[in-house]
């Protein structure tokens, strides 16, 4: 429960992602305006940007209820009926990781989404029959990090679809302030804008190393968290001054050392560290994407100068 104090309730505390916020301020007021469920929406991007925060935020601006699930979680088309069918006019129903969705489901939802209601086949054999059942209007909120795996049909089915983007430092920064405040932490700016620039562009990875660095200062310091406690933690922590972690290390390391900065495939790469390949996917390459240390070539990744120069190799001049 307290790590669900941290997140903002309401838009106007929501930090950074100003263009989401501008787009579902005015979705919401609409469909407030004319007493209307909103629109379902899909939000996409990589992980720990907020996507289940803006859920929980829509509910509440909506002023209705929120059930929380997952498309893995949900196996069976009874188990979608099961949580739909209980809906309040209006509730916010969210399926985080929607596309991890059993296709079978998939299909269950399109008529829900569409005409909020329920084709569901009971009994087996000559005995099957189907039922309808009717739902009340409710709002889908899906999040995926990754938008291009979901089904076209699934896709075009809802009205509102908001890309979160990696967050500026300068809103990390006030992110790492305003939880600093909750958890009543005392903080230098310069301390918060160091934990900010190594975050990876991510709020759950600041609110975490903020964390870790306040067991450092508790434990080792008075208690507060100066810039050089700060650094002093973050290096124990084995994040580097651009936020690279040991995997990124690993990862950028052995495409520099063992594939000569590549092209490598994925599943070279992903095999050579011991990694999932999906989670370098989801997780590290769009960061490394968007810092420049790796490319995307139809014959695979390639480190740039960038990596090499980052980690002191000599980037080999292309002749
Ligand atoms: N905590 C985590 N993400 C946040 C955000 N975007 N705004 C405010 N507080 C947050």
């Amino acid at each position: 429960q307290f790590e669900l104090s941290l997140r903002p309730q309401k838009l106007t505390q929501y930090i950074g992602q100003h263009k989401v916020k501008e787009s579902l301020n005015i979705f919401i007021e609409a469909a407030k305006l004319r007493k209307e469920s909103l629109d379902h929406v899909l939000l996409y991007g990589p992980p720990g940007l907020g996507k289940t925060t803006l859920a929980t935020i829509i509910s509440n601006e909506m002023d209705v209820n929120i059930r929380l699930t997952s498309g893995p979680a949900i196996e069976r088309p009874g188990d979608l009926a099961a949580i739909v069918s209980s809906l309040e006019p209006g509730d916010v129903l969210f399926i985080d990781e929607i596309h991890r969705l059993p296709r079978a489901i998939e299909e269950v939802l399109y008529p829900a989404m569409e005409d909020f209601c329920l084709d569901i086949v009971v009994g087996k054999g000559p005995e099957a029959r189907s039922i309808r059942l009717d739902l009340p209007p409710f709002t889908l909120v899906g999040a995926t990090t990754r938008a291009g795996a979901l089904s076209a049909p699934l896709r075009d089915r809802f009205g509102v679809l908001l890309r979160l983007d990696f967050y500026d430092e300068a809103s990390l920064e006030e992110i790492v302030l305003r939880s600093s405040q909750l958890f009543d932490i005392e903080i230098d700016r310069l301390a918060a804008r160091e934990i900010a620039c190594r975050s990876r562009g991510t709020p759950r990875i600041a609110n975490r190393l903020l964390k870790r660095v306040r067991d450092y200062a508790q434990v080792i310091g008075d208690g507060s968290i100066s810039h050089t406690l700060a650094n002093q933690a973050l290096e124990l922590l084995q994040v580097d001054p651009r936020g690279l972690d040991h995997v990124d290390h690993k990862l950028l390391v052995s495409m520099i050392e063992r594939f000569r900065g590549g092209p490598v495939g994925l599943d070279t790469i992903a095999a050579s560290i011991g990694e999932e390949r999906l989670t370098i996917e989801d997780v590290y390459e769009p960061y490394l994407m968007q810092m420049g240390f790796i490319q995307r070539t139809p014959r695979g990744r390639i480190a740039t100068k960038l990596a090499y120069d980052h980690f002191g190799y000599t980037y080999p001049e292309q002749t």
